[in-house]
């Protein structure tokens, strides 16, 4: 059963990638995830035009990496009451090949307010590809993650919780 995790920030100094690091080295230092992760700012996606953007280089890089995962954790930014639009394009790209498999969700915020902004692309991945949901996901705000130093033993458990119960769904749908 593979997982991927992949990391749809931007940004330099980036908070979602750090819970997506965070994720990273508890399945690592668990040895019984089979682990594959993505980065956005190093591949160079094109926006999607629903027509030659799906044979660029770098969506099918996307999309073969999708293939071969059996569930996907999202670690996205919160932007504008959703996810970001690169997060979106990657969806956009690739969702089709998360058809009938696992995802969830990491996301980080400016505020405390925006937790139900991950729903809509949650809604569209069930819809359209069946994708199962897992129904807890990590949400940070702004105040929950420092600027630097580590991320407070609350947030790392949360992540740990988020980790236990995605391999715990993933592991069962794919066994189905
Ligand atoms: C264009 C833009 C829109 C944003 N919209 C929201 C929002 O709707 N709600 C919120 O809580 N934070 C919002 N933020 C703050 C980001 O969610 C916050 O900076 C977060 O850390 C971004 O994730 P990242 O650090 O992984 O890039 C927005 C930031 C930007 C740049």
């Amino acid at each position: 059963m593979k997982s991927l995790i992949i990391s749809c920030s931007l940004h330099t100094e980036s908070k979602s990638r750090r819970l997506a690091s965070a994720l990273e080295s508890l399945w690592r230092t668990d040895g019984d995830v089979e682990l594959a992760t993505l980065d956005l700012r190093e591949l160079a996606l094109p926006p999607c035009d629903g027509g030659a953007a799906y044979e660029d280089p770098a969506a099918r890089e996307l999309q073969e990496a999708f293939a071969k995962a059996d569930a996907v954790v999202f670690a996205v930014p919160i932007y504008n009451y959703d996810v970001n639009a690169a997060a979106k394009n990657v969806i956009e790209l690739a969702g089709r090949q998360l058809t009938g498999k696992v995802a969830g969700f990491l996301c980080a915020a400016g505020g405390d307010h925006s937790y139900m902004s991950i729903m809509a692309v949650a809604n569209s991945l069930m819809l359209d590809f069946r994708t199962v949901i897992v129904p807890r996901f990590v949400y940070a705000g702004g105040d929950d993650i420092p600027e630097s130093g580590e991320l407070s033993s609350e947030l790392r458990d949360r992540v740990a919780q988020f980790g236990a119960e995605f391999q715990r769904l993933a592991r069962a749908v794919h066994s189905a």
